[in-house]
């Protein structure tokens, strides 16, 4: 993507770019990424977010550069018939400029080649004019909640092994609507001690998945069964993992039994809630009573 040498800003000031190219991310990038990650405060992000991003669907990371300097990210994760954007940054200097708008542009049309007729985020109060004049649509708040739980071993909570991967694999096609089967494994792969499962009788009925960020451990995805008579279990026995750190979640506001758990919970705050918003038609990516968290801010 090249952009003509000398444009204004939103408040009509001239400003020279050399060539703006927006390429692939490259593992040397990674530094950049978590320079940009860190100055936004963003807790949740580390060096394995992007790798398993990386891991994942490399083609869809980008990086925006000005004359051989990085001044932007984004990353697009396909799915099957829906994506998810997340990690849109641009650097303070350059901001205002159009430029985050033509990250995103980018980055959807590269999910549309995919094949992805929906594309979701889950995006910052303050961005969502700018997504909503590229065509998105709220769909409903992604609340954040930050804090503790007392923490509590259960007789029907145990470690997730690798043999649990293709049923819990399964679950969460069936509840999240696409197939984000090779992040769980990625997840499982780095962090396995944070992997739980409850079993019933050899059925898993919940699970829950959790990362190290910094000071805090990001929790998602918490499935939990209809079957699962005490949800909360799975997350009190993932409070006996992490010492200290608190745990950090986003919960979808359309499911009212996960919210009113967590607002039932006075160790938890609730930190700015962030917007899910959709471009094209809403296929519900996510939206299933059964996800008491949702996977990540920016894959769904
Ligand atoms: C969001 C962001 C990428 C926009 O980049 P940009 O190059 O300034 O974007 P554009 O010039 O194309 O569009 C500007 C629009 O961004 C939005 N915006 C402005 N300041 C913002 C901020 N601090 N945070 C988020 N969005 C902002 C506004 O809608 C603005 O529209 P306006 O010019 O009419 O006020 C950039 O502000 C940023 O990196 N913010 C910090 C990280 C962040 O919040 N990312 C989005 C998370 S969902």
């Amino acid at each position: 993507v090249f952009v003509p040498g000398c444009s204004l800003d939103r408040y009509g000031n001239r400003f020279v770019i050399g060539i703006m190219t927006i390429r692939q991310m490259q593992p040397h990038d990674l530094n950049f990424c978590l320079e940009c990650v860190k100055r936004e405060g963003w807790l949740s992000e580390t060096r394995a977010t992007f790798e398993c991003f990386l891991n994942h669907d490399p083609l869809g990371c980008f990086v925006a550069e000005d004359a051989g300097r990085s001044i932007g990210m984004i990353v697009a994760t396909p799915y099957d018939s829906a994506g998810f954007l997340g990690e849109l940054i641009v650097v303070p200097d350059m901001r205002g400029r159009g430029l985050g708008k033509r990250l995103m542009e980018h980055a959807i049309k590269y999910l549309h080649e995919q094949g992805c007729g929906s594309v979701y985020l889950d995006g910052d109060t303050l961005a969502v004019p700018l997504y909503e004049r590229l065509g998105f649509k709220t769909v409903c708040r992604s609340l954040r909640f930050v804090g503790r739980v007392e923490p509590q071993e259960s007789r029907s909570v145990r470690a997730m092994r690798t043999e649990d991967l293709d049923l819990v694999a399964s679950l969460d096609r069936a509840a999240f609507g696409e197939d984000r089967s090779a992040l769980l494994r990625f997840r499982f792969d780095r962090f396995p001690e944070l992997c739980l499962v409850t079993a019933t009788n050899d059925a898993v009925a919940g699970y829950i998945m959790g990362q190290p960020g910094h000071g805090v451990v990001t929790v998602g995805p918490w499935y939990v069964s209809e079957y699962l008579r005490e949800p909360l279990d799975l997350l009190s026995a993932m409070a006996c993992l992490i010492g200290d750190l608190r745990l950090r979640l986003g919960v979808l506001e359309s499911n009212e039994s996960a919210v009113g758990l967590m607002r039932s919970l006075a160790t938890f705050e609730e930190t700015e809630p962030s917007w899910r918003m959709v471009h094209g038609p809403d296929s519900g990516l996510g939206a299933s009573y059964q996800l008491y968290a949702i996977g990540s801010p920016a894959k769904g």
